[in-house]
């Protein structure tokens, strides 16, 4: 802005000066009159070519001006309606035309990343699976790339929805960013994504975005830094440049933004500790919350930091690996040169709280960058809960399954375990035989837990044998949407998503029996984290 004012002021400057030189020039030969009329009328000419000149540019300067300022107030990315996000700043390229010199003025992608210019979808994400959701409380963006060895995304999203309940699945945006060019490998993990989560994908809150081909440089020029190998260096530019665009794209779609990875484990409460913590401490200044102490898993944001935050990165995305970016802006933010490490130390420390215990954890073994293996383990993580106990009523137990290890029956039914089986097939069953029979007033089965939530029973019904021989023959559905199972038992509910659980009507009372029973073949094994019949 100031240059273009200043460049308002040498035009005026030159008009000046012309308009002098004008006036001065019939003093310069009194002699020759008549070849001065002549020339005279030549500058006229001249003058008035160049006043047309000048206001032509000054338009231009003032409609430069114009986008500059326009640009400036708007110096993020922006959506429009049909996902597309465009970069506003994109009116200021080449602010001032061929006098070239004054690029420097504004930030712009386009300095840090010239190969954008060559195709204008350069940033145009690709959205295969979403609903264009906006608004929700938090936003988790998960950078995924293709892996030589095994993936974890599915249990990394199974585990991240688990335990979420109807209006957490309401106030969320989990963002599978597949940071790959290759259209087809994209197509595959959209496809693995709508299969195995159909529900998520259809409400939008999972959504599956990738870049654009041409939004990757060449990789092949890269300085070798810091020691780093070729493979490396490539390896921490291509990250710098998938965060950054994964984070341009979630900024305007929720209040907080949780950067995860693609191999990790959460902890069942995460979703309202994080969302607690947050707002809790809203009213400070840090610029990022950490949920993990592991690398970038963890790291919250507020979403109206991620401009700044990218482009920070994106000034940067050849020179360092973004976690000493990240710090890097810390320092930037709060050190003072003058004052030692300690002091600095201690003013970064105020915009990154640390969250204790840590809410995910990291199950890959196998870093993306090929051959690395990624070992560290946060140790703040702690022990999930794999299973809950309650205390049972006396039973004897039976079953068809087949258990895994030591993960049983009877050690789950005493709330000592889970217990685990191998895929169950049509016609298995789990059998509680009460001692005696009494009053069941309610019951509740859980099936898969946190690190194996894929685990579930499907198409399994939950049956009672009343202890009232005459029920047992007459049908109490006749009243009712239960009926009778062949051997005198009653269907009085079924696994759904996992779970079953209900109330026991006095009319069934006192139960002399409850059987759990497969109706068709699973394609997974069987796990029961909690098993509670409440008397
Ligand atoms: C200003 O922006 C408009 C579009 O927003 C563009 O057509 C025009 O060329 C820009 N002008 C200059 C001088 O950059
Ligand atoms: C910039 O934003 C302010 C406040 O939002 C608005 O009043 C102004 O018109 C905007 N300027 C331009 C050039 O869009
Ligand atoms: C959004 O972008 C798309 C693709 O560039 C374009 O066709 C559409 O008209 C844009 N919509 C709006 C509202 O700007
Ligand atoms: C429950 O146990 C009793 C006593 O062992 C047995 O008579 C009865 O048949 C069992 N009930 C079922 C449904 O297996
Ligand atoms: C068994 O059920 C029948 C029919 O509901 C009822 O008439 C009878 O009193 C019940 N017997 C006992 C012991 O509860
Ligand atoms: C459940 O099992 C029954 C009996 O085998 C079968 O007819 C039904 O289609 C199955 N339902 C589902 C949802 O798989």
């Amino acid at each position: 802005m100031r240059l273009c004012t200043h460049r308002f002021g040498c035009l005026l400057a030159l008009v000046c000066f012309l308009s002098v030189t004008w006036i001065k020039s019939p003093s310069d030969g009194e002699t020759t009159v008549q070849p001065d009329m002549q020339n005279l009328y030549e500058r006229l000419l001249v003058a008035e070519k160049l006043g047309g000149m000048i206001s032509t540019d000054l338009s231009r300067i003032l409609e430069q001006l114009r986008n500059i300022s326009r640009a400036s107030n708007i110096t993020q990315l922006t959506r429009n309606n049909t996902n597309t996000i465009s970069i506003t700043k994109e009116t200021t390229r080449q602010p001032m035309g061929d006098s070239g010199q004054q690029t420097f003025l504004l930030p712009n992608i386009y300095i840090y990343m010239p190969h954008l210019r060559q195709h204008p979808d350069s940033l145009k994400p690709n959205v295969v699976v979403g609903q264009g959701r906006r608004g929700v409380s938090m936003v988790l963006g998960i950078p995924t790339v293709k892996r030589e060895k095994q993936s974890y995304l599915v249990s990394t999203l199974s585990s991240l929805l688990f335990s979420l309940t109807f209006s957490q699945r309401q106030d969320l945006l989990i963002i599978v960013f597949v940071a790959e060019a290759d259209s087809d490998y994209v197509d595959s993990i959209a496809e693995t994504i709508r299969k195995n989560f159909p529900k998520e994908s259809q409400s939008g809150l999972l959504e599956v975005v990738s870049p654009s081909q041409y939004y990757y440089p060449d990789f092949s020029s890269l300085e070798e830094t810091f020691g780093d190998t070729k493979d490396r260096v490539k390896w921490r530019t291509k990250q710098n440049l998938d965060f950054s665009f994964l984070m341009l794209y979630a900024q305007d779609k929720g209040t907080f933004y949780v950067q995860l990875e693609d191999d990790v484990v959460a902890r069942e409460d995460y979703y309202n500790a994080m969302k607690t913590y947050a707002y809790q401490e809203a009213s400070k200044q840090w610029l990022f919350l950490e949920f993990s102490q592991l690398g970038f898993i963890g790291k919250m944001f507020r979403t109206r930091d991620l401009p700044m935050i990218a482009e920070f990165f994106l000034m940067f995305h050849r020179d360092k690996p973004i976690d000493w970016l990240l710090d890097h802006i810390l320092w930037v933010k709060v050190c003072n040169p003058e004052k030692d490490l300690k002091d600095c130390n201690e003013q970064k420390a105020r915009l990154k709280q640390r969250y204790k215990p840590s809410l995910f954890q990291h199950v890959g073994l196998h870093s993306s960058l090929s051959g690395k293996l990624q070992k560290l383990k946060d140790k703040d993580f702690g022990k999930q809960t794999l299973y809950r106990a309650h205390s049972n009523p006396a039973a004897k137990l039976s079953s068809s399954l087949k258990h895994y290890q030591q993960h049983s029956l009877e050690r789950a039914y005493g709330g000592q375990d889970f217990l685990w089986a191998l895929t169950p097939v049509k016609g298995d069953y789990i059998l509680f035989n009460f001692t005696h029979p009494i009053h069941v007033s309610e019951y509740l089965f859980r099936s898969g837990n946190i690190e194996t939530s894929g685990d579930k029973f499907y198409n399994t019904t939950v049956e009672v044998l009343p202890g009232n021989v005459s029920l047992q023959d007459k049908t109490a559905a006749s009243s009712s949407p239960q009926h009778t199972a062949d051997n005198g038992f009653i269907v009085i509910g079924a696994f759904e998503n996992g779970l079953a659980s209900g109330k026991i009507g006095e009319a069934l009372q006192p139960i002399s029996a409850l059987q759990l029973v497969v109706h068709s073949d699973s394609d997974v094994w069987a796990l029961l984290s909690e098993i509670f019949i409440k008397v």
